[in-house]
Formats: structure tokens, sequence, C-alpha cells
């Protein structure tokens, strides 16, 4: 999959990039242009002008820690205008608010694309309005009219899911049962590929079997295991249905390949409804974005490990982007290769994820000030 490669070369790259960032002003050409480009800098702004900042649902955790994050990061930067909207998951909602933001003045809106795809006609009026776009965590795919992107490396995200079930494994047999994340979620198919790339070799050498068969057959197949809105509840009765199906006569799950917490929360009451208890035959089970209920199941033996992805860092440096552009300065990015999004390869600030298991809960997060020892139990 030339996505690999370019994303091997890239996740290569990055880490030698991460301590040199490049500076661009985007262009909406098609191309992102160096900071001595023919763009020159781009519209100044004062810092009493409205940012909008358009996230996707409150129902997962993850998004409220964003928003109000992001939020106070700017006004500590003096931009006290911003308005924070939550769409429900719903994408008419999210174009419609957005929509609101470009009407009530905002020279910059900050979006989480519940489906970047339905949003490119609300971009098209932000362009002809002057207004710039950062996609935040989700790429935004279809529209020209994105110029900046910050998120943490999602393809890194499954490599490390991945791997780290590669290394739990050794040279055990096992059967494994693989989640995918929302079809209408451009990042979910960075995290699937990235731990396929890892996992399917095992599944082809018949040392990882897949007894549900729901094993895509390439990266491109991922949607077929999706699970729609991220939600708890469908990844709960998908479980479900595959232990009931596939899972008689004593045969047991090792391994479950969950993309984030929200749907590792509804595997594993799923497992427990099966009967399964923590401890030396309790599968290992994957996770992203360390919610809160996710690492107390970690500490208590029923999940196995979270990609953590520190919403402060992403909200720090989308916080610079938007004074970066207001200033008509350079914009730091340090990916313009990696994301493709169909009309152009967009300007990207790539962050590192992190993997927390039960032994480094309290030096990654509590230590770090995420989370408080109290809210932990510790
Ligand atoms: C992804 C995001 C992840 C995951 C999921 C549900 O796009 O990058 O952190 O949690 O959405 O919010």
């Amino acid at each position: 999959m030339t996505r690999k490669l370019t994303t091997a070369v890239a996740a290569v790259g990055v880490t030698a990039l991460m301590f040199s960032t490049a500076a661009c002003n985007s262009s909406r050409d098609g191309g992102s242009e160096s900071s001595s480009g023919a763009s020159g800098a781009a519209a100044k702004f004062d810092k009493s002008s409205l940012i909008g900042i358009s996230m996707p649902t409150k129902s997962l955790e993850r998004w409220n820690r964003d928003g109000a994050h992001l939020q106070d990061k700017l006004k500590s930067l003096g931009y006290t205008k911003t308005s924070l909207q939550y769409a429900d998951n719903k994408t008419d909602q999210q174009s419609s608010q957005i929509q609101n933001m470009i009407n009530q003045g905002a020279k910059i809106v900050v979006i989480a694309a519940i489906d970047g795809t339905a949003l490119t006609p609300v971009l098209q009026t932000a362009a002809t309005k002057g207004v710039k776009v950062i996609a935040y965590d989700r790429l935004i795919n279809g529209s020209k009219n994105v110029d900046y992107y910050a998120t943490f490396d999602n393809y890194k995200v499954g490599q490390l899911q991945g791997n780290f079930i590669k290394d739990k494994i050794g040279t055990n047999k096992v059967n494994l049962e693989p989640f995918a994340g929302s079809p209408d979620d451009n990042n979910a198919k960075f995290f699937f590929s990235g731990a396929w790339d890892v996992l399917s070799p095992l599944v082809k050498s018949g040392q990882i079997t897949v007894p549900s068969g729901k094993a895509p057959k390439n990266n491109d197949d991922w949607k077929s295991i999706g699970i729609q809105g991220w939600t708890s509840d469908a990844a709960q009765t998908e479980m479900q249905n595959r232990l009931n199906s596939f899972y008689t006569g004593g045969k047991k799950v090792n391994v479950v390949l969950s993309p984030n917490d929200s749907l590792a929360l509804g595997i594993a009451q799923a497992l427990a409804a099966a009967g399964y208890k923590a401890g030396a035959d309790y599968p290992v089970l994957t996770g992203q974005d360390a919610d809160l209920a996710n690492v107390k199941n970690i500490q208590a033996g029923k999940q196995s490990m979270t990609v953590w992805k520190d919403t402060r860092a992403l909200g720090d440096q989308v916080a610079k982007m938007v004074d970066q552009i207001a200033s008509g300065g350079k914009v730091d990015v340090n990916d313009e290769k990696t994301y493709d999004n169909g009309t152009k390869v967009v300007p990207t600030y790539l962050l590192a994820p992190v993997v927390v298991t039960k032994d480094d809960i309290k030096t990654k997060l509590v230590d770090s000030g995420f989370y408080k020892a109290s809210e932990l139990g510790m």
C-alpha cells in the first residue's frame, strides 16, 4: 500500500523532523509553500477576532478535554473571543455550526470533523471569506480549503497497538479478534493500517487465527470491521455476537485489537458477560486515548494498554498555529508528505503518541498532571 510506504518513510522522517519543524504558509492552490514562498505572509488579524472551535461530540470523553483545553489555551494567548461548539456526531449540525462561526466573523476555524467529506460546501464558504481552516486530529478530505492539519501520528498509533500485541504473544498461536473505528473517520484507516501491517504477516503464517473470519483481506478493507460512531454499545454487541457464534465448546479469545478506548470499554463488558476475568488468561486488549474508565480497567487488569495522546499538547500546538497565522508569520509544520486529502497534501504538525500500561500509569498520566492520583484511586 503506497500509503504504508509513504507513511513508513514519513514515520522515520517524522522522528528526524520532530526536532526541525518546517515552517510554511499554506496556499489553497493545491500545495503548501515555504514561508519564503511567493505567497508571502498570511493575512494578519488581531487577537480580538473570533476563533471557531468545532468538535464532533461530547459523548466521547476525549473531545470534551480537547475543546476545553484549546479554548483555555487560546484565552491564555489573548484570543478571548472563541466559539466552541459540539455537533452530537451529526454532520449537518457540524456544517451549520461552522457556517454560523463564519457568519459571526471567525477568522480561523479549528475543526475535528465527524466526516470531513461532508464539509466541502461550508469550507468553500470559508475560503471565499478568507477564513483559515485547521483540521484538528482528523484530516478533512476532499477539499483544498484546508490550510493546516494537526494530529498525533495516526499510523504510529496503530503500529504501537500492533507491536504491543506482537510482543505479548511471542511465538504462541492465538485467537485474535480485530476491530476498526468509525467508517466515516479518516483516522480509523491509519490506525488499522498501522496495526495490520504488523499483524497480518502473523495471520498469513498461521500464528494468529481469527475465528470469526473477520480478518480484513487488506488494509483497504478495514471498513468491513468498522464500528460506526465509535460507540461502546456497538462494540459490545459485535463482540458478544462473535463470542456467541465462534467461541463455543471452550474455545477462548486470546487477543482483541481495539483501535480506541470507547470500543475497548464495550469489548471488556462483552468479555465480562462471557465469563472472562482479569488474570493470566484474560485476552490482550488494546485501546487509545487514556480515557478515565479505561485507565481504571487497565489498573484492574481488564485492558492491557492504551495509546495516550496528550490532548493538552495537541491543543497547545493548534493554539500556536492560530497565533502564527494571526500574526502573519511562519506556521510550524513537520510533515508535508503524508496527509494527502484527495485534493492536496495538507501541511501537518504531527505529535508522538505514547503507550501506557499498568506499570507506567503514575509516571505518565499522574506525574504529567493529565489525571490526579485521586481520580485513579492512587
Ligand atoms: C479518532 C480519534 C481517536 C478516537 C476516535 C473516537 O478520530 O483520533 O482519539 O478516540 O476518534 O473519538
